[in-house]
């Protein structure tokens, strides 16, 4: 059972199940599904990550790996400070949720002696950004002051390292089911005198087929696919001059992610610390997001130019970048223990440790790379 909604989610929801059924009424009572999760999460002013609701976090509807520990930006400060030492220049972090990674990466940074001349975070949230900006706040002067909001990539390509954890997943999807070897898309369509919350949605299946090699996958199969990627990393990539993209993601290599078994998708929402497969309840108070295809995203990298250079999952990039030594090296008993416990959830195969994965993308770079030292899973592509 799914925690109800509060009186002011739900009226909050209510306003968002109206405006995407009026988006539907009017091109004919059919939408595109990548279109409603463009809508539910980032309509502006009432999408679930345009809207005032907690998101992240215990409190909140899901908790990221920088919310679990700052182990974990520690270890992706340690790999900035590898790529910024041998670049110079800046960081840019993508979607930095509550801010909570930028200033531990800041102070880690600070404390090894290799800071970025600025810290850019490109946030399209925002609620996001407002409470990115009073964490920040409270960092030192020196600190504080090399952060900059932008609200557009950076108008002269940067040198340094561009950051996004579980970001990719958050870009909208296109559903599709197979019929005859040939995939087509699954939309979203309305029920008739269904109301405004529970009942207003439905998938609808189209006659158009569309782009996903579907030959080989049983009848009825459904899947994902996010072509929304090509676009989104050719953009970035246009503004790394020099140095290293770090994507931080659950996902799968492609021949994974559409393996006949996974038949139902990999399409998931969270509400409240809940996971569930439904998108058309908790419009717009609840998160929506999909599984990564780590081979699109490396075609994706490879024709803007940049180069492969590592593919590890997040135990792996985690061990290669000193986490063990963090968890040990402390003195008192009890934050030893709580540490070790955080790193756990980061490094377990059950947790987080092989589920998500560590790519990184360079440009004009020939440096080793400790997080990608002691994994290359780049043939599994
Ligand atoms: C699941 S949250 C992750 C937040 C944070 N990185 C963390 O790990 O806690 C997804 C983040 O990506 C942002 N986002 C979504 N699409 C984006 C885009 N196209 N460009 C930049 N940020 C985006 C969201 O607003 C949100 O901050």
């Amino acid at each position: 059972m799914l925690p109800s909604l509060t009186a002011d989610e739900r009226l909050h929801s209510e306003a968002v199940a109206a405006l995407i059924r009026g988006r539907i009424e009017a091109s004919g009572g059919w939408m595109s599904f990548a279109e409603f999760m463009e809508l539910a999460l980032y309509a502006p002013g009432l999408g679930y990550y345009s809207a005032g609701s907690v998101k992240l976090g215990a409190s909140g509807d899901f908790v990221t790996a920088p919310e679990i520990s700052d182990l974990f930006s520690r270890c992706v400060a340690r790999q900035c400070a590898e790529v910024l030492t041998a670049t110079g220049g800046d960081i840019l972090e993508l979607g930095a949720g509550t801010g909570r990674m930028a200033a531990c990466i800041l102070q880690s940074l600070a404390d090894l002696g290799v800071l970025p001349d600025r810290y850019f975070i490109l946030e399209v949230s925002a609620d996001l950004a407002d409470r990115q900006r009073s964490r920040l706040q409270a960092l030192p002067a020196q600190l504080r002051d090399r952060v900059v909001w932008l609200d557009r990539l950076p108008a002269a390509p940067m040198s340094g390292v561009i950051l996004a954890n579980e970001v990719l997943d958050a870009l909208p999807v296109q559903r599709f089911i197979v019929r005859d070897g040939v995939a087509h898309e699954l939309g979203v369509g309305l029920v008739n005198g269904g109301s405004a919350l529970q009942e207003s949605f439905q998938w609808q299946e189209s006659t158009e087929s569309i782009d996903v090699a579907a030959d080989g996958l049983p009848d009825g199969y459904i899947s994902e696919v996010c072509p929304r990627i090509d676009p989104w990393l050719a953009s970035i990539a246009g503004s790394l001059a020099r140095g290293a993209m770090l994507l931080f993601d659950y996902g799968l290599p492609r021949a994974h992610y559409y393996h006949p078994q996974r038949s139902d998708g990999t399409l998931r929402c969270f509400f409240k610390q809940r996971a569930h497969s439904n998108p058309f309840i908790n419009v717009g108070v609840q998160d929506i997001t999909a599984w990564v295809d780590f081979t699109r995203v490396a075609d994706a990298a490879l024709a803007a130019g940049l180069d492969v250079t590592g593919f590890v999952t997040q135990a792996a990039f985690l061990l290669g970048t000193g986490i063990e030594a963090m968890t040990i090296d402390v003195d008192d008993v009890a934050a030893r223990a709580r540490l070790a416990g955080e790193a756990r959830r980061l490094l377990m195969p059950g947790e987080m440790g092989e589920s998500f994965k560590v790519m990184v993308l360079c440009r004009d770079l020939d440096v080793p790379l400790r997080g990608f030292a002691h994994q290359d899973l780049r043939g599994s592509l």
